[in-house]
């Protein structure tokens, strides 16, 4: 289980931004990372340019989320610089893909709560999710941004597949804002305090990171000058070794893979499913998972030692302080709640309480606001407030995935439904054929209790 933190490591305004090393996160490597400009080309960066040089070769595809053919030589790759090997590809006409979920499924112990769900939001899209309670849509949500680690499948956010292990999922989750529905507001700080706290967290870290950084380069480079290269030698000979252990792992896991999955069956116990599968297959299939994730970890952590130079320091904690609080009295402006920025969120409104969750989101800068209920521990006469700012955000094109039982909202906001019953998307449109003709019979039925 992944670690979860509100510490960010990146502040868009402060042009601190760390540079985005999938697979490398060891000690040397966060010494050699960059802040601001870095010229080194990522493993990600090199597997997105071998797949682009591959696919010059090919003339016409099949786009994989419309289906359309289209041809390769004027699609824009520009969104799939970090793309990883995997990620499946578009046309561009149904929009520049934000997150692409493939295959991910959920289990809580033997409960099934997501089963092989796939689907593809683009930048902009308003997709909201509505479904019977217990069927799964916050689970959904939590493992779009790993609050809940996925127990299989993939999720590309922005690029980048952060279902994976390697991923430093904190850097990833700071590009996106949650809203819950009991608000999570830190009772024992101040409106404009909790509104100010992860950007000034993450702005004074990464100053802190550049400055440690910095300190250490003389270091680096004396040590540079006497081991560095029998250090890389010997370094190269171990990730020779590694490598072909993976192959020798991949190659006994492949077929085991097959087998295990075609054990799978599904249990029903008080209405929920349950997935089931042989017992001994799944250890050994756990047992040489386990290896080989800890090998490629080894492989990731072996960063080759190299001279460095000193990056410069463009601003200073209490700049950053300043500028936070700058936002954080803009936004609070924007939802009129200047005059609440001293007083602590036991003496709101649960609307107000709501609408300051939501700046305190939008301080992030995030690319995807994700909502979970936005509205149900509301008082009524609450919601319309709450409500309003939504829309406001989504009309500036927000990109938003939202969890609602607010059926007259979700036909206003959504650009998509999706309809979620015991861990599937059982059925989605554009607002109008979804709720004017509804075509599974447990969406009929749904919608006949709901409106
Ligand atoms: N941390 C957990 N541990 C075990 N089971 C869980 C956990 N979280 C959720 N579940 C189970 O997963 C299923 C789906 O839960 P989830 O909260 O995603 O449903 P939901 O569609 O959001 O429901 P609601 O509309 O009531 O909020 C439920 O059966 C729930 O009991
Ligand atoms: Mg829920």
């Amino acid at each position: 289980m992944r670690k979860v933190t509100n510490g960010q490591e990146e502040f868009a305004d402060f042009n601190l931004t760390e540079q985005t090393s999938v697979a490398k996160d060891g000690e040397l490597c966060d010494l050699q990372a960059g802040v601001a400009d870095c010229d080194e080309e990522s493993p990600s960066d090199s597997a997105a340019s071998a797949k682009k040089s591959d696919k010059a070769d090919t003339n016409v595809s099949e786009c994989e989320s419309c289906g359309e053919t289209y041809a390769d030589e004027d699609t824009d790759f520009s969104f799939r610089t970090a793309v990883s090997e995997n990620a499946e590809e578009s046309c561009g006409a149904c929009g520049t893909e934000l997150i692409r979920i493939r295959n991910m499924t959920k289990k809580f112990g033997d409960l099934l709560v997501l089963d092989d769900i796939s689907e593809t939001i683009y930048e902009g899209e308003k997709v909201v999710v509505i479904g019977p309670s217990g069927s799964g849509k916050s689970t959904f949500l939590h493992c779009l941004n790993c609050l809940e680690d996925p127990t299989a499948g993939n999720i590309f956010f922005d690029g980048v597949d952060i279902a994976d292990f390697k991923v430093n999922i904190n850097e990833q989750r700071q590009k996106m804002g949650m809203v819950f529905q009991h608000f999570n507001l830190f009772d024992n700080m101040t409106v404009k305090k909790n509104i100010m706290l992860a950007p000034v967290h993450i702005g004074i870290s990464n100053l802190r990171k550049l400055k440690r950084r910095n300190a250490l380069v003389p270091l680096n480079n004396f040590i540079y000058k006497f081991f560095g290269e029998s250090h890389n030698r010997a370094l190269e000979k171990k990730v020779k070794l590694y490598k072909n252990k993976v192959d020798k792992l991949k190659s006994e896991l492949e077929p085991l893979l097959l087998e295990w999955e075609s054990t799978k069956g599904i249990k029903e116990v008080a209405g929920k499913s349950f997935a089931v599968y042989d017992k001994k297959l799944t250890a050994k299939k756990l047992r040489l998972t386990d290896r080989l994730e800890k090998t490629e970890r080894k492989i990731d952590h072996a960063a080759p030692m190299s001279t460095l130079e000193k990056l410069p320091v463009e601003t200073s904690a209490k700049r950053i302080k300043q500028e936070v609080s700058a936002l954080a009295d803009r936004l609070l402006a924007r939802i009129g709640l200047s005059d609440k920025a001293d007083v602590y969120p036991s003496n709101l409104s649960g609307g107000q309480k709501q609408r300051v969750a939501i700046v305190r989101a939008l301080a992030m800068n995030p690319k995807v606001m994700l909502f979970d209920e936005p509205t149900s521990a509301l008082d009524p006469e609450m919601v319309g407030e709450v409500l309003d700012l939504i829309k406001q955000v989504a009309n500036e094109g927000m990109t938003m995935v939202i969890v609602t039982h607010e059926m007259a909202f979700a036909r206003e906001v959504g650009t998509r439904i999706l309809f979620m019953a015991q861990g599937k998307i059982l059925e989605q449109g554009t607002p109008d054929e979804f709720f004017d003709s509804p075509k599974h019979p447990r969406l009929k039925e749904f919608l006949k209790k709901v409106l």
